[in-house]
């Protein structure tokens, strides 16, 4: 979509081999709407996706790898054929509309639940408790201990990472996110809390990424660096024996310091998503002076961002691009409210995780190009 905008989050870019229409990113959400007991996209989400092509780039909701990885009610994923046709019709429907997906790939190792693994326990870096809740197929229940993944299930997860960058090229998609943020296996291996391991995937900063970067090389070995894409939170922390927050902060640098030898196409980096978003709040964040002097690359900024805060951001040089979750959910024209000064529609909620068609693709759009 060509802007005639001044604002620097509205200018093109590129990025790889890749033309971004804007530095305006769709930030992957968790839906919840795959509702067919075999983890399928559905046509719903092809109409949903497509309402959101005008971002410059869309990433998916995060999409499980394999059957093991499974941790949340109604999610699709990219390991059966059925999966793949599915995705291939919404990699379509924003292709029609001018727009580039990315697909994101997930596992919840530890968070995932023997609810959907017939029984069995999910698999994690150490067998380690994860404090979370876990949205079962029957609704809110504690996690479990998981079981210590061995060699072979290091090999066989890495192996199954491969398969599903292969199914989401088959499947049309311009390019891969990682999801190595939130509680996710990737995040489990790099938590000094979580990661107890004594063999070469764990004790030191090298052994507990190791995981992370061969997951990489896996995809890689598909897509090529430039179409791939890592998204981590540097703030993210389990709680340790203690209870204490974990500082994570001297993992994050080593691995975001590392990932400029990989000649990736962004790094997206979310800023304290969870916390609040005052004015205040937002002053306070400075993960991206950090991380621009660690790493070289295009940088997505994410976590409560406005207009204004994301063309600062770009302004100053910090990062590239900038990525909205929760607005993109109520405005699937978000660039046209931006270019236009538009009021933005408020979300609800409620909806944001489950439900049906409304909340998710019955959100009013003003812009004429989706009318
Ligand atoms: C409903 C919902 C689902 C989410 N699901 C994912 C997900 O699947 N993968 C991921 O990396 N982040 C996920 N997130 C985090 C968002 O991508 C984003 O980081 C967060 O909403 C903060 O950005 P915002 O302030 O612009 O909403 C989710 C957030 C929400 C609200």
């Amino acid at each position: 979509m060509e802007t005639t905008s001044n604002h620097p989050l509205l200018q093109p870019l590129h990025v790889g081999d890749l033309i971004l229409s804007s530095r305006v990113i769709m930030s992957p959400m968790t839906r919840g709407r795959a509702k067919n007991g075999k983890n399928i996209p559905t046509a719903q989400a092809a109409v949903y996706y497509a309402q959101r092509a005008s971002a410059g780039l869309i990433i998916t909701e995060g999409t499980w790898i394999n059957p093991e990885s499974v941790g949340f009610a109604n999610v699709p994923g990219i390991f059966s054929e059925e999966q793949k046709e599915g995705w291939k019709i919404i990699t379509k429907a924003v292709h029609e509309q001018g727009g580039l997906i990315f697909l994101q790939l997930g596992h919840f190792g530890a968070l995932a639940h023997p609810d959907y693994l017939n029984g069995e326990l999910p698999i994690g870096p150490s067998n380690i408790k994860v404090n979370e809740i876990v949205f079962s197929p029957t609704g809110p229940k504690p996690s479990v201990i998981p079981r210590e993944m061995s060699k072979g299930d290091i090999t066989r997860t890495l192996n199954d990472f491969k398969l599903a960058a292969q199914n989401a090229k088959d499947a049309g998609f311009d390019g891969l996110e990682i999801h190595a943020q939130g509680k996710s296996l990737i995040s489990q291996f790099l938590s000094d809390a979580i990661n107890k391991r004594n063999d070469e995937y764990g004790g030191s900063i090298e052994g507990k990424s190791r995981f992370l970067f061969e997951v990489l090389d896996q995809v890689i070995s598909v897509w090529g660096s430039k179409r791939v894409s890592v998204r981590l939170n540097p703030f993210l922390s389990y709680s340790g024996a203690s209870g204490e927050p974990e500082d994570m902060l001297p993992t994050y640098e080593y691995v975001i310091r590392k990932l400029n030898d990989y000649d990736i196409a962004f790094l997206h980096v979310i800023d304290r998503a969870e916390q609040g978003t005052s004015e205040q709040e937002l002053q306070n964040r400075m993960i991206y002076q950090k991380v621009s002097t660690w790493y070289s690359g295009h940088i997505v900024a994410n976590g409560g961002l406005t207009l204004e805060k994301a063309n600062e951001l770009i302004s100053e040089g910090l990062v590239s691009m900038a990525s909205f979750g929760t607005k993109y959910i109520a405005n699937p024209d978000l660039i046209y409210r931006f270019e236009n000064n538009i009021e933005l529609n408020e979300g609800d909620p409620s909806t944001y995780y489950m439900g049906d068609d409304a909340g998710y693709i019955d959100y009013p759009s003003i812009s004429p190009v989706l009318n």
